[in-house]
């Protein structure tokens, strides 16, 4: 089976994220959480950004033994060097940089022509490849790029020693058919191109960076960037613990496998979530506090017959004890009596009856029914364990 490379990059642009900044400390305890999840590259900074981002990426790099460290660069050799300072001293020295590809940004960011734009790319290719055994070439705003633009300049940097090269959708402004056909067309058009290994990174303002990335993957990406609970620019990255799990639970579909320890996932999700301060939505994918909970009457019988009926994943596959029934107004008698067992009350039957009408007419009036207000309703009717 086909092995895709998870680029995780929770560190830098999953850092990026409004209102997250995380010390050296908090890098590094991260970093660990990874490398024992198993991605096979991580991001740790910026190196340019911040002494405290260079500083860190260093730390980071001196630690992580088990997943390739990169960091982040523009085209010019100052940010090249700061990359190399922080990461010289890795097992394998990786660099990722990157230039914007697109009319928009060529023409009021960086006021450079295409031509000049290829210039810059190529040269900090070769610059970085005088140091870097291992260069990464990404093209910002590669979405919204004319694709023989893309596919002339991609087969520049390929020449010029690149081995991975990132199509980023940089402003999540595509869709999981357009992006697809991006990377079939750039297969099929740079010559080269089997010295490479292509990558997808998205973003998710349409809130298509998972789709997207599924559908890079289809179209023969072998490596994926994404982040810890999606976090990154402005509606954030694709989720890394959402593509693992769509990859390992659709094998059938997808054939192909990666490297990662999906029982780490909800470990690595909360402590993510913890040191950056961004909440986890309750209602999230694979890590949401909702994720493994049922609370209408008609699901939870069905679960409590046989789970597979509502749950695609389970909850063990990411390292969640348990799946939850809540109890709520759309409960049902038998979730109802399940908890009642599992509190240890084991009622007669015409007992839960009167108990499951008293809880009906409390659930109603109840956002949400508490292990309290099921004690309150035993204490009522005079049960006893
Ligand atoms: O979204 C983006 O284009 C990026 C690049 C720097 C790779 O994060
Ligand atoms: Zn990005």
């Amino acid at each position: 089976m086909r092995k895709i490379e998870i680029f995780d990059t929770t560190l830098r642009d999953g850092e990026q994220t409004a209102g997250v900044n995380l010390n050296t400390a908090e890098k590094i305890e991260i970093a660990k959480r990874l490398e024992r999840l198993g991605v096979d590259v991580m991001e740790a900074g910026f190196p340019a950004a911040s002494k405290g981002d260079l500083d860190a990426v260093k730390k980071v790099a001196s630690i992580v033994k088990n997943s390739t460290v990169t960091a982040l660069a523009r085209s010019n050799r100052s940010d090249i060097d700061y990359a190399w300072e922080a990461l010289k001293d890795s097992s394998e020295p990786r660099l990722h940089v990157f230039i914007a590809t697109s009319p928009i940004h060529m023409t009021y960011k960086l006021k450079k022509t295409p031509d000049q734009v290829v210039e810059a790319a190529v040269g900090a290719v070769k610059y970085a490849k005088e140091k870097f055994p291992v260069v990464q070439w990404s093209a910002e705003d590669a979405c919204r790029s004319d694709l023989v633009f893309l596919s002339r300049i991609v087969e520049k940097v390929i020449d010029a020693g690149a081995t991975v090269i990132n199509i980023p959708d940089t402003v999540g402004f595509t869709n999981p058919e357009e992006y697809g056909k991006i990377f079939r067309y750039l297969l099929n058009t740079v010559p080269n191109i089997e010295k490479a290994i292509l990558s997808a990174h998205c973003h998710d303002d349409l809130g298509m960076a998972v789709a997207n990335s599924l559908s890079a993957i289809e179209n023969g990406a072998n490596q994926i960037e994404c982040t810890i609970n999606g976090i990154g620019e402005r509606a954030g990255n694709a989720s890394l613990e959402e593509i693992a799990v769509a990859l390992a639970i659709r094998e059938d579909f997808y054939k192909v496998k990666t490297n990662l320890t999906l029982n780490e996932i909800s470990r690595t999700s909360q402590l993510v979530s913890r040191l950056t301060g961004i909440a986890v939505p309750p209602n999230k994918a694979v890590v949401g506090k909702n994720a493994f909970a049922h609370e209408s009457g008609i699901h939870q019988d069905g679960v409590l017959k046989e789970k597979s009926t509502y749950e695609i994943i389970t909850p063990e596959l990411v390292g969640v004890p348990s799946n939850q029934l809540v109890l709520g107004k759309h409960s049902g008698r038998h979730a109802f009596k399940d908890y009642l067992h599992k509190l240890g009350f084991h009622p007669e039957e015409s007992k839960v009856n009167v108990l499951f009408e008293d809880f009906k007419q409390l659930a109603d009036r109840k956002k949400e029914m508490t292990e309290e207000d099921i004690f309150a309703l035993l204490i009522d009717h005079k049960i006893q364990p």
